[in-house]
């Protein structure tokens, strides 16, 4: 590995080690890059041909801005991919899924057989409980197999999966159950953290009190000896409901443009957005950055240690490694549980070859310090990656020398629950560039301009944005094409990531942070006025402000400006109150670190509240233009 200083942006660079070049692009990016924009559309058809479809498309794109149909007239079904090629290829006892709890006996295997016959049972129930292709499932559930197998039952019968991440409370859970109208809710009886059961089937109850559309509630019993009961009206159990159905579910027929999921993402105006991905297209994207982002090899262990719930568990969990027939480790620990060597136990343990986390738990790993890792044997890795937010350098270098041994390859991948597939990242090969994601994916037209649309020059930050469709783009935002429309339509005809970024003299794009109010707190997405409104909800509270702050560990932390009603005081057992109120409605990953009380918030004339003038003065930062502040 040899490291030289960039004369003319003078950040660090480092070149690939030559042992690790054996990447598909190794040397290549520029003719990958200048092949895609020769001829776009025949790029992403050559991916299109490595799947299996039922029918083949009649056009590749039909693009009518903002609205994208990608493989148009095309039949599949994304789950044929991900399991028949296997079984009646050449990987039916090939292990698929390896799941690893917090204790040492805790781990259950799946080879693609077994992970087929359960995926096809359970699909075979849920049509038992008279879900149809087009149908919502929610599903909310700790990090188990039965999560995977229960969205891989979802998109082989054609209903339309909304994954709810464990750790939301149950306002948020029925806000995403009533805006998908889910017939059905997949659920558990517990989750495990820290050695103790967390309940979750509790706070299903109470999310489908008003949630009109719910008729049955699948719930797994993981408690055997003393199974929480049953309510037989509305509830069965997950197993019982593969009992006596055939072991063979017929995969429906997709079209490419059908919903294969919606994933809820908070906004800025704070109200979810139901992001709505397609069948084929989806495919082609997670199928594509899968394999050459990563380099899969057949005999890879692979560890994504993101949750299901989240877009990243969607595509780099669940659909794009099994589309690769890969073996995939979910592990349902933290990195510091048991002890601080966790996840490099787990490493050593299964031999991992590619792992891909994310900067707050390298953050973490950081501040536990390197006698951790340096404990354990970590020879068998062969791809480091991150996503989520910037990777600091301070982060990047660490993870590059205690983790690598500077020898590894960083894919740094920047990319959005709408994007649905890596977008920049530094391809394996390339010189690395820590601080820069790196550079447009072939396939990818992405840049870095100003309000109008127009390329900025390198070294001037702007909008990161996309200037052509790209097959796994969200198709909609459920129940609002206005929405939709806007991330097409505010930055000239281009789409608006909401990021802000700057461009090197190489094209290397480095991300500086988002340019509206989400907040991103240990790699989650918080909209701001989602935990406003939460706090608002508590009756002692007129008005919330939240801002994000830097924070070293978590990226951000949230800090929240709260004006009260009158008859109420300020006190530290309030505070405590209105903490533990967002951690019951939203969920403990929503909870303000700080709360601040004061007698009036920053106002636009029209009403709004202005949060960068709160977080200007908070870190002691130029406010910008104030003119439309009312005082
Ligand atoms: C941020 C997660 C810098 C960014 C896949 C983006 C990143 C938002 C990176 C999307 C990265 C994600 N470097 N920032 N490598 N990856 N982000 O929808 O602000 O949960 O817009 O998707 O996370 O978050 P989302």
């Amino acid at each position: 590995m040899s490291e030289e200083k960039h004369l003319i942006t003078e950040q660090h660079r480092y070149l690939p080690d030559p042992d690790m070049a054996q990447s598909t692009w190794v040397g290549d990016y520029e003719a990958a890059y200048a092949a895609y924009r020769a001829d776009p559309e025949g790029f992403w058809e050559k991916i299109a041909h490595e799947l299996h479809w039922h029918r083949e498309w009649d056009r590749v794109l039909e693009w009518e801005h903002p609205h994208a149909r990608w493989f148009t007239g095309a039949k599949t079904n994304i789950t044929y991919n991900c399991l028949d090629r296997h079984v009646f290829g050449s990987r039916r006892n090939k292990v698929a899924l390896i799941w690893k709890g917090e204790g040492d006996e805790d781990e259950r295997i799946f080879t693609y057989r077994h992970l087929y016959i359960a995926v096809n049972k359970f699909a075979n129930g849920l049509k038992k409980l008279g879900i149809h292709k087009g149908d919502r499932v929610c599903i909310y559930m700790p990090m188990v197999p039965e999560q995977i197998i229960a969205m891989l039952a979802c998109a082989r019968i054609g209903a339309v999966h909304t994954v709810v991440f464990g750790g939301f409370g149950s306002a948020a859970l029925n806000a995403r159950i009533v805006g998908a109208g889910a017939k059905v809710v997949v659920t558990a009886d517990y989750a495990v953290r820290r050695g103790k059961s967390i309940p979750l089937k509790h706070l299903i109850e109470e999310a489908i009190i008003n949630a009109p559309s719910v008729e049955h509630v699948v719930v797994l019993r993981r408690q055997t000896e003393q199974p929480i009961e049953i309510h037989r009206e509305m509830e069965v159990d997950f197993y019982e409901l593969m009992e006596g159905v055939d072991r063979r579910c017929p995969c429906e027929e997709m079209d490419a443009e059908d919903p294969l999921f919606i994933l809820y993402t908070s906004g800025t105006t704070g109200t979810p957005k139901g992001i709505v991905h397609t069948c084929g297209g989806y495919m082609v994207g997670a199928y594509y950055t899968t394999k050459h982002v990563f380099d899969i090899k057949d005999n890879d262990v692979y560890w994504c240690t993101a949750d299901p719930g989240w877009i990243t568990g969607h595509t780099y969990v669940v659909y794009g490694p099994l589309m690769l027939g890969t073996t995939v480790l979910v592990a349902e620990t933290l990195p510091d549980y048991p002890t601080p060597g966790n996840y490099w136990s787990i490493l050593e343990e299964y031999g991992v070859n590619i792992f891909y986390t994310a900067p707050t738990a390298i953050r973490m790993f950081m501040k536990m310090g390197e006698q951790w890792p340096n404990e354990y044997d970590l020879s068998y890795l062969r791809v480091l990656g991150s996503v989520g937010e910037p990777l600091n350098p301070e982060a990047w270098e660490w993870f590059h020398t205690v983790v690598g041994k500077k020898r590894l390859p960083i894919v740094d991948t920047w990319w959005q629950t709408e994007t649905g597939m890596h977008m920049i990242t530094t391809t394996i090969g390339s010189p690395m560039k820590p601080g820069f994601a790196g550079r447009p994916l072939p396939g990818v037209a992405a840049d870095v301009v100003n309000g109008n649309g127009e390329s900025l020059p390198p070294g001037t930050a702007g909008f990161l944005a996309i200037r052509e469709p790209w097959p796994a783009m969200m198709r909609g935002v459920f129940g609002n094409d206005e929405i939709y429309s806007k991330y097409w339509t505010t930055i000239g005809n281009l789409y608006k990531a909401g990021d802000l970024a700057i461009k090197d003299e190489e094209g290397y794009i480095m991300v500086i942070g988002r340019a509206d109010d989400l907040i991103i707190v240990s790699g989650h997405n918080i909209g701001t006025a989602e935990v406003e409104s939460a706090l608002v909800s508590h009756q002692s509270v007129a008005e919330a402000a939240v801002i994000g702050k830097p924070d070293p560990l978590k990226g951000n932390l949230i800090k929240a400006f709260v004006t009260l009603r009158v008859g109420h005081q300020p006190s530290e057992r309030l505070k405590n109150e209105l903490t533990y109120h967002v951690r019951i409605t939203l969920g403990p990953i929503a909870m303000p670190s700080e709360i601040e009380f004061t007698d009036s918030l920053p106002k636009t004339r029209s009403g709004k509240i202005m949060r960068r003038v709160l977080k200007a003065r908070e870190l002691g930062m130029d406010p910008g233009d104030l003119s439309s502040l009312d005082e």
